[in-house]
């Protein structure tokens, strides 16, 4: 059966690969809209970036939204440092041939939801939660379309990669995910404890560029860069491959293990701004909203995603 998602990302060059992969998967998955947040680097250059992902995919006929350019209460933190300054360093940037739609990315999430059946939509968050946070805030009519929210962000054992408490996606939307995290429709999550496992290792890398397709070869490109930084910090064979994860759970759920349990945000300490807290033991009564993902088959993800990525050259 065909599952119909909206993507919502700030490609960020992993952001980019879910796309890829997703793109590559129209057995599986419909994807009936990417909508672009501010995140690792500004809107401006994410939506184009998103754009950019489906002219080399040669889907140019997926619509594309631009969405929100601050988070919902705070100033914008984007990530340079880690996806460079056109937050896809590593292939050359082209003015897109995908156009941008006029519609502004909430009001088609709330509008293509408000037209589906009841449990009929799958959100896909790939970066900070201000979209989807927002489209709640303003249309709470939303919520019984959607079937599940997919989302990479947070951490629990892996503790934070932005702050000491914090994984950057939520830390830059605290109050948009908090929305989210409370709307009471089922969430699965992909934390840093999942994404640490995925490491774009040379060999995994390397497979991928044999492909020889565009695709593949801008995965590749995209991977190379993403590397240099992520390796010297985690002192790691690999950077963390994180938002594909989210897809590959849609197409292939038993390569992940997961439990249920209840995910809360912190709002409010500057400390902790961010935090993610875990459940995980059922030491409070707090109610499961979440299936928090911990363990994949990493081999297992590589051969999916290079499996995938292939078929760009057929
Ligand atoms: C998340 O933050 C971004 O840098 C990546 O695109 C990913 O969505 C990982 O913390
Ligand atoms: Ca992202």
């Amino acid at each position: 059966m065909t599952r119909k998602i909206i993507i919502d990302c700030d490609p960020g060059q992993d952001d980019a690969v879910a796309l890829f992969l997703a793109l590559a998967s129209s057995e599986e998955l419909d994807l009936l809209g990417i909508t672009a947040v501010c995140g690792n680097v500004p809107l401006e250059l994410t939506q184009r970036n998103a754009r950019q992902m489906c002219d080399i995919a040669g889907r140019q006929d997926v619509p594309v939204y631009a969405g929100c350019e601050k988070p919902m209460l705070r100033p914008l933190r984007t990530a340079e440092m880690i996806h460079g300054e056109t937050g896809i360093n590593g292939i050359d940037v082209i003015d897109p041939e995908t156009p941008l739609q006029s519609a502004h990315a909430v009001d088609f999430i709330i509008e293509t939801l408000l037209d589906a059946d009841d449990a009929s939509i799958i959100l896909v968050p790939t970066g900070p939660l201000t979209n989807i946070g927002t489209a709640i805030d303003r249309e709470p009519g939303i919520l019984p379309k959607i079937e599940q929210i997919v989302l990479m962000g947070g951490a629990m054992r892996e503790g934070g990669n932005r702050t000491p408490s914090a994984e950057f996606n939520i830390l830059v939307d605290p109050d948009a995910a908090d929305n989210v995290f409370r709307c009471g429709r089922p969430i699965v999550q992909m934390g840093l404890d999942v994404t640490h496992q995925v490491l774009s290792t040379r060999d995994r890398v390397g497979r991928i560029a044999a492909l020889g397709n565009p695709v593949a070869d801008a995965t590749a490109g995209m991977l190379s860069f993403f590397d240099r930084y992520d390796t010297k910090k985690y002192a790691s064979k690999g950077a963390p491959l994180h938002d594909p994860c989210t897809i590959a759970w849609l197409i292939r759920p038993e390569l992940f293990e997961g439990k249920d349990c209840n995910v809360s945000i912190e709002t409010q300490s500057e400390l902790t701004l961010g935090h993610t807290a875990v459940d995980f033991w059922h030491v409070t009564e707090r109610p499961v909203n979440v299936h928090w993902v911990y363990s994949v088959d990493a081999g297992g993800f590589y051969d999916l995603l290079t499996e995938r990525l292939a078929r760009f050259g057929d």
